[in-house]
Parts: structure tokens; C-alpha cells; sequence
């Protein structure tokens, strides 16, 4: 059975993506972004997932106004980076797992999210730049990768909580494949940041810290917030937070925090970024019962035997 073993946070700022293919990642002000994300290669090279199931949204290089799908998920068995007017990153064809992808958009259209399925579509930055903190810059990606588009930039975009419930219902489709894959699920964009206006330039660090906080510890939480307060808190751009609920709601109630990297600006934009893990599922004792302690204590006390508790030494 395929199975969620970890959901990713990173921030997508296109400087980022620049920084990368400029060959600029060694001067002092991107190395401070960059070295954030050094123990996040380490991680993601020992988890190695199959299949990368990316919700990011696209910056009018797929859509336009003239079409905009507020859930698009990418069921192609390939994803060109895009044009995004001074051509295609230098960066891998992303393979995509149109099995799995078909499977997700089956199960979660009829629990009753009705995706948009795009057969072909370019990616921008949204996806690549994450793409690349967490891979490095390989010759080809190292696993297939699901492309889901979400709409945060007309309005109206979808609420966290819809984002929070279509992971849910993400996750349940992906517990329901049949074929054993390690499946990693990332949330990108973000954190505060304004790109235009009177506010250009705003970042927020105590509300970004606290989101941090709550997506660990209590998402629930982060569902209440309104578009509203996204804009007023972090910015009119910071509503991209919003996909991050899309991965946290596709995890367990229960995670594991193994990583966490703040720091800001790079370029205009708070970097966010958080690693947790799903704990690992238990697994039931195959012993019959009869071998078990508590139907061998319950025989001891029938025959009114005391049993004396041995510490082992280690
Ligand atoms: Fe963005």
C-alpha cells in the first residue's frame, strides 16, 4: 500500500530559483538561505520518496485569467518548466506519476472536491525552486513527481480549511493504492510578503513563527484563519500559506517535527520551511494470545500465583 511518510513546508521566492541558476549560492547573502537547507538534502536523500505530490500555485505561466482552476491536479506523465519570460529554468523534465495522480483524482473527486484534471501543463518557479532546496540541482529529479495548482492568486482562493479537508481526503486516496510507495507531500509559498502597494516589502516574523508552531502542533487552529487576517498579518501574498494545509491536513494528527529553517528577507520574502514526519504506524503483536502477558498474568492471578516484576539490566 502506498503511504504519506512526510509533508514538507519551503517557501518558492523566484530570486531563489535565480540565485540557483546564476550560480550565485556561495555569496553571502543567498548563502544564508541556502545553508538552511543543507540538512533538508541530507533528510530527503535518506527518506527517499517515490512520489513527491507538490501543491504549489502557478504565477500566470499555466493559467491566465482566462482559465482559473481553483484545485488543479497534474495527471501528465510529464511537466516542462515553463517560459517565464526569460525561458525555461535550467532545470529537469518533471515526471509525474499519472497511475497514482488518476487514482487521487478518482478517490478525491467523489468524496466530493471537485479537482480540475489537467492532462498538460508547464510548471514555473511555484514548483521547480522547491523542487530544488530540497534535491539540490540533479541531472534528473530522483522521483515522480504530482503537481497540484492551487488558485491563490485571484480572488476568491480556496479557505485553509477546504485546503486542510482536501489533504485529508488526498491522504486517504493515497492510503487506498494498492502498490507500495513512500510518498512525500509538500506545501509551498509563503511566508508574510507583499510584492506591490503601499505595505511593498512587509514581513511578519511573530505571525510566520506562530504558524510554524501551529502547523505542528495544533492546524486545526490555522484553518480558522480568514483571508482577512492572511492579508492584514502577512501580507496580500502571504495568503499562499494557505496550500501549506493542503500537506498538514494529508498527515496524521500526530507528527514529528524534524526540522525547522526561518529566516528572512530573500528578495522581498520571509523563508519558511518545516519537515514533519509521520510516526510510524504500530504494528500489531502477532503472538496468539494465549503467548501474550496480560493472558499470562490473568492466569497467574486464577491460580493465585504472584508474579514479581524483573528489571532488565542495560
Ligand atoms: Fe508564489
Amino acid at each position: 500500500m502506498a503511504r504519506i511518510i512526510a509533508g514538507v513546508t519551503s517557501s518558492h521566492v523566484p530570486a531563489i530559483g535565480a540565485a540557483i541558476d546564476l550560480k550565485k549560492t556561495e555569496e553571502p547573502y543567498w548563502k544564508r538561505v541556502f545553508s538552511g537547507f543543507e540538512k533538508s538534502k541530507e533528510w530527503m536523500a535518506n527518506a527517499k520518496p517515490d512520489v513527491v505530490i507538490a501543491v504549489y500555485n502557478d504565477h500566470a505561466s499555466a493559467f491566465s485569467v482566462e482559465l482559473i482552476p481553483t484545485f488543479a491536479l497534474g495527471c501528465a506523465a510529464e511537466f516542462p518548466p515553463a517560459d517565464e519570460g526569460w525561458g525555461p529554468r535550467p532545470v529537469p523534465v518533471v515526471k509525474g506519476h499519472p497511475e497514482l495522480a488518476s487514482h487521487i483524482a478518482q478517490s478525491v473527486i467523489l468524496d466530493e472536491f471537485d479537482l480540475t484534471i489537467v492532462n498538460k501543463m508547464e510548471v514555473d518557479h511555484g514548483l521547480t525552486v522547491p523542487l530544488n532546496l530540497m534535491f539540490g540541482s540533479p541531472p534528473e529529479w530522483p522521483c515522480r513527481v504530482i503537481p497540484l495548482a492551487v488558485n491563490v492568486v485571484m480572488y476568491p482562493p480556496p479557505t485553509g480549511h477546504r485546503c486542510y479537508m482536501l489533504g485529508r481526503a488526498i491522504r486517504k486516496a493515497v492510503n487506498s493504492y494498492p502498490e507500495d510507495l513512500r510518498v512525500v507531500v509538500m506545501g509551498t509559498g509563503g511566508m508574510s510578503h507583499q510584492i506591490s502597494g503601499p505595505r511593498a516589502g512587509l514581513i511578519k516574523s511573530k505571525f510566520d513563527k506562530a504558524y510554524l508552531d501551529g502547523l505542528t502542533k495544533d492546524p486545526k487552529e490555522l484553518t480558522r484563519i480568514s483571508h482577512v487576517e492572511f492579508m492584514r498579518e502577512a501580507g496580500a501574498e502571504g495568503i499562499e500559506m494557505v496550500m501549506w494545509l493542503i500537506m498538514r491536513g494529508a498527515l496524521d494528527d500526530k507528527v514529528k517535527e524534524v526540522y525547522r529553517f526561518y529566516t528572512v528577507p530573500a528578495s522581498n520574502t520571509a523563508v519558511g520551511h518545516i519537515i514533519l514526519e509521520n510516526l510510524e504506524p504500530k504494528t500489531k503483536s502477532r503472538r496468539p494470545a494465549s503467548l501474550r502477558g496480560g493472558a499470562t498474568r490473568k492466569r497467574a492471578a486464577a491460580h493465585g500465583i504472584r508474579q514479581v516484576a524483573v528489571r532488565s539490566k542495560q
